[in-house]
């Protein structure tokens, strides 16, 4: 299967002859991804709409092979980097000129500008964050929606301003800066329509696709969850054992099924691993509930909390504690690992099994292009750990909610699929001091006590994730003698759809109230709460 066109041999295009016939298709879209964090959300949204779509790498596809590969339409998409930095992706720029319809995307959209002559220059100020696109008066053909909309909600993120010159038509703005345009057959937008926060997404990559590019042809994307449980027989075979890393969460849950229906719920050949240590009490009985009675799937719990806690010592940083979890995850997953060998013959393959998004992957600096500079915005507790067997990560290509619809597909039970999101290295993310056992015990008293309220008040279903943070930052408190000083804890919310983006919620004032109330009296190091009102971008939802 192609994942990224590299070249146009005659093998690669006979590679994508064969997947357009599966998908009974002759239109071809190509997508250059420039290291932009949305990169995936593109080819997903390409998908949603119906067309096929591939990404290509922009370091090693020349105008030649573009011409070779004959794509009704190309997307750019965005980058971490200025158009005008030296370490910013290679690309042929004479791709501009064969006439084939382009979409760019913020860096994509100012290197054609840059190409046809604009000046591209820092602007006023960095766009980040949700803003207002105004769109009365514009006949722009990627703007005509099914509802007629004067105004959308679009997510921006980009430094650079484009100056426009006077070839450009159906110019639109976003505040002071130039949110759209076209140049003849080269199309441009300075916001991500391919995330969920922004209206009318899917709209805009269809008016590209079918108005601008003339596709015709529409497919209906076969059964992905089918796909990913062939793709993981065909990887573990029939014989060997896994070992699952289980946190209870709708990943790791979703791949337990995976691993069930492609094992033929053959009793034996499941082990899931749940390790504690850095996670919270609930999520342990969760887990016992949900996967304690299952005759396919073997359930063992490990206690790592002092390989935790000795990784841990001393780390003040977010990337150090980050580090610090890994080392002890891998550790303690590797003493599984020996231990499985130990009881079965060597004759016997042993995979392991995560529930690695595609989110975890671009976030921790990996992606669809060889060198784009991707920004690594985190380290994952769960990729590139290097572990002694193979790996199998059959959702490596999803997100939070594509990997939720596999999951129900399958039949995995809605509330390990509805539940909040919550983090691979747990509490560790999630305070700033130095994690102690006390640390510990008090992040799991107040997480306790936000989580019980969200429930109290019915909130727990109307946020996509909520959470705590144990803060540095020290107040004054009227506690008594001896608690005088005490800790800030941050409480937070956040709506999304698939993690990508988020925007923060808002709690009733009797909410935080009481909350507030609880954390500074039942825990005797909380002097204050505080509410963190902070989308992503430019944010992230974790702090750590
Ligand atoms: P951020 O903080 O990057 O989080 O905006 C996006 C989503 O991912 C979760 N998250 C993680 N999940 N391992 C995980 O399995 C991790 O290392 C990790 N870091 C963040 C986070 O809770 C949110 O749902």
């Amino acid at each position: 299967m192609i994942r990224t066109i590299v070249d146009s041999s005659r093998a690669t295009l006979d590679g994508i002859a064969e997947e357009m016939a599966i998908r009974q298709t002759d239109e071809l879209f190509i997508l250059a991804p420039m290291g932009s964090q949305f990169d995936h959300k593109i080819l997903q949204a390409m998908g949603r709409i119906g067309v096929f779509c591939l990404p290509f790498d922009p370091n090693s596809i020349s105008a030649e092979d573009v011409q070779r590969l004959n794509p009704k339409g190309i997307i750019i998409s965005g980058g971490p980097v200025s158009v005008h930095d030296s370490t910013r992706p290679k690309f042929d720029e004479r791709i501009f000129d064969l006439g084939i319809p382009v979409l760019g995307i913020c860096l994509g959209f100012q290197m054609w500008a840059q190409h046809v002559g604009c000046v591209v220059s820092p602007g006023a100020k960095r766009e980040l964050g949700p803003h207002t696109l105004d769109i009365r008066d514009t006949n722009s053909p990627l703007f005509q929606f099914e509802q007629p909309r004067e105004q959308i909600t679009v997510i921006q993120s980009h430094g650079d301003a484009i100056q426009p010159i006077s070839s450009m038509k159906h110019l639109l703005w976003c505040e002071n800066a130039l949110a759209s345009s076209n140049v003849g057959h080269l199309w441009g937008v300075q916001f991500h329509p391919e995330v969920s926060h922004t209206d009318c997404g899917d709209e805009i990559f269809r008016n590209f696709a079918f108005q601008i590019c003339d596709a015709t042809k529409v497919f209906r994307a076969g059964d992905v969850a089918q796909q990913v449980v062939d793709e993981t027989r065909e990887a573990i075979g029939t014989k060997s054992k896994i070992l699952l890393a289980l946190s209870g969460g709708s990943d790791s849950s979703t791949v337990a099924y995976i691993l069930g229906k492609a094992v033929d719920y053959q009793p034996g050949r499941i082990r899931a691993v749940y390790i504690k240590g850095v996670d919270r009490p609930e999520d342990e009985e969760h887990v016992r509930k949900y996967f304690g009675s299952i005759p396919w799937l073997e359930l063992v719990f490990v206690d790592a909390t002092t390989e935790f806690l000795r990784e841990l010592e001393g780390k003040t940083t977010w990337k150090d504690k980050r580090l610090g979890v890994r080392v002890a995850y891998k550790g303690t997953l590797e003493q599984q690992i020996e231990l499985l060998r130990s009881e079965c013959s060597l004759q016997v393959a042993i995979y392991i099994a995560q529930g690695t998004l595609y989110t975890d992957i671009v976030e921790s600096g990996g992606g669809l292009a060889s060198g784009a500079v991707k920004a690594r915005i985190k380290l994952h507790h769960n990729v590139d750990l290097g572990f002694s067997v193979p790996e199998i990560m059959p959702l490596s290509s999803q997100v939070k909610d594509t990997g939720r619809n596999i999951g129900r597909a399958l039949g995995v039970p809605e509330e390990l699929l509805t539940r909040h999101p919550f983090p691979g290295p747990g509490l560790v993310v999630r305070i700033e001091p130095e994690i102690t056992e006390q640390t510990l015990r008090d992040a799991r008293v107040i997480d306790g006590i936000f989580m019980e309220e969200l429930r109290n008040f019915g909130l727990y279903d109307t946020v996509w994730q909520a959470g705590t943070v144990i803060l540095n930052s020290i107040s004054t408190a009227t506690k008594g003698d001896d608690a005088a000083i005490g800790y800030c804890v941050a409480i937070w919310g956040k709506e999304s759809v698939d993690g990508f983006t988020a925007r923060w919620s808002d709690f009733t004032r009797e909410f935080k109230e009481r909350v507030s109330t609880r954390i500074t009296n039942e825990v005797r190091g909380a002097a204050r709460v505080l509410h963190d009102i902070t989308n992503k971008p430019p944010g992230t939802i974790e702090w750590g």
